[in-house]
């Protein structure tokens, strides 16, 4: 009898450390580290492009450099036309997410020397990748509007360009602000799902956009980013703060879990909550939808009565992009512009690494089966 050896099965893979990353550390004890800077040092004080450039050269970058990467980054929002021909084509009612999915995998028709995996052509490949997913998340929303795309411009930051994309209008200073935070708030974040399934299709040296349309598979369900969005739709379903109690609740009674709460590895508040908790209430202040902001204090306040459990990144990120003027299935595809630049940080240290991930599994199912033929089944 072929009888499996007993292994230890970690069920969830919780707390297996995969490989060794320099690029983030998520500490159960609520700090979040980009390549040895607190994120509560880094994100008041350096624009999303400085986080793009720390997350692929291990530094922060000086002003040339600086200055250099974002007229590169502005330059590849500009999209191959068959691309936006596509996104044009796409049913309306199709997920924005499904989209993108989609799209990222067929950018890779385009790309001039897809044959070249040189350090330096993969670089350039990762560049390309953090401009063109929110460009491509721009353009689903333009599209899905009737409204005609809106082409990058030199005068405006990144972060800023791609709300300018998306919304067709000119950022103020507070939501200029608050667009570059939401992105470096989400650029990396250790080895979550989408970032481990990114490195796993690398891992079997597969090419660049497939180990980021992995990662925008993964990205999309409502355990990961797709969290933010549901968020909303909870917002939407709770009218006042008097109905907080009862429905979270039912939710719990039935089994359910509360969007945007809990964490696989904080045992603590998220990092990112506190400063989203902040740009959220400033932002709904402008848009007069203070009604939401308090709602969300109240959720907390209840959720954490009930269960002692904490909002996550995605909790108040909904009512931030809310506030944005962003609509609610758009909510995980801004994740995901913004998480591309920690996604290729990760796939480029993968194919340093340079070792297949394949995990085992125990076997549990049955041995010594007769076999019968189809006619006598
Ligand atoms: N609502 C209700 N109970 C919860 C929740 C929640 N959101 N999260 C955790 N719990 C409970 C869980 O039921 C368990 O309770 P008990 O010990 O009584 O059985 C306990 O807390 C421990 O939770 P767990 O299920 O072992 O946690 P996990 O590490 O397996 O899951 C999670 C982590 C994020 C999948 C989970 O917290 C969850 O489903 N949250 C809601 C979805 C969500 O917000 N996802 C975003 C995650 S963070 C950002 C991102 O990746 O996008």
């Amino acid at each position: 009898m072929d009888k499996p050896p007993e292994k230890i099965v970690v069920r969830g893979l919780r707390d297996v450390a995969a490989a060794e990353t320099k690029i983030s550390y998520v500490n159960p004890n609520g700090t979040l580290y980009y390549v040895g800077y607190n994120i509560d040092d880094l994100v008041e004080q350096v624009c999303y492009e400085e986080v793009v450039y720390l997350l692929l050269y291990n530094r922060l970058p000086n002003k040339q450099e600086l200055d250099k990467l974002r007229a590169l980054l502005i330059s590849e929002m500009n999209l191959p036309e068959p691309i936006t021909d596509s996104i044009k084509a796409t049913p309306k009612n199709c997920h924005p997410m499904e989209v993108l999915r989609t799209e990222i995998s067929h950018l890779s028709y385009y790309d001039a020397d897809c044959n070249d995996h040189s350090e330096a052509a993969n670089k350039r490949r990762a560049i390309q990748l953090i401009a063109k997913v929110p460009a491509i998340v721009a353009a689903i929303h333009r599209a899905h509007t009737n409204q005609p795309t809106v082409a990058p411009t030199e005068e405006f930051g990144f972060a800023e360009n791609f709300l300018y994309m998306f919304r067709g209008k000119t950022a103020d200073s507070e939501e200029k602000a608050a667009i570059d935070r939401f992105m470096t708030l989400h650029a990396d974040h250790g080895f979550n799902a989408s970032t481990f399934a990114a490195r796993v299709t690398a891992s079997t040296n597969s090419d660049m956009y497939s180990a980021v349309t992995s990662a925008i598979g993964t990205l999309k369900g409502p355990l990961h980013g797709g969290a933010c969005e549901k968020v909303m739709h909870m917002l939407d379903d709770i009218n006042t703060e008097e109905e907080v109690e009862e429905y979270i609740q039912g939710m719990l009674d039935d089994q359910k879990k509360i969007m945007g709460f809990g964490h696989r590895v904080y045992k603590t508040e998220d990092p990112r909550t506190k400063h989203l908790r902040c740009i959220a209430e400033n932002l709904c202040h402008r848009t007069n939808t203070l009604n939401l902001y308090n709602l969300c204090l109240k959720i907390e306040n209840v959720v954490h009565e009930k269960k002692k459990i904490f909002p996550n990144v995605d909790f108040y990120a909904a009512v931030t992009l809310d506030a944005l003027g962003v609509t609610s299935a758009f909510f995980t595809p801004f994740f995901a512009s913004s998480r591309t630049s920690g996604w290729v940080a990760h796939i480029l240290e993968q194919y340093e690494d340079a070792v297949l991930l394949r995990p085992s599994s125990q076997y549990v199912g049955e041995f010594g089966r007769k076999f019968v033929p189809i006619e006598q089944r």
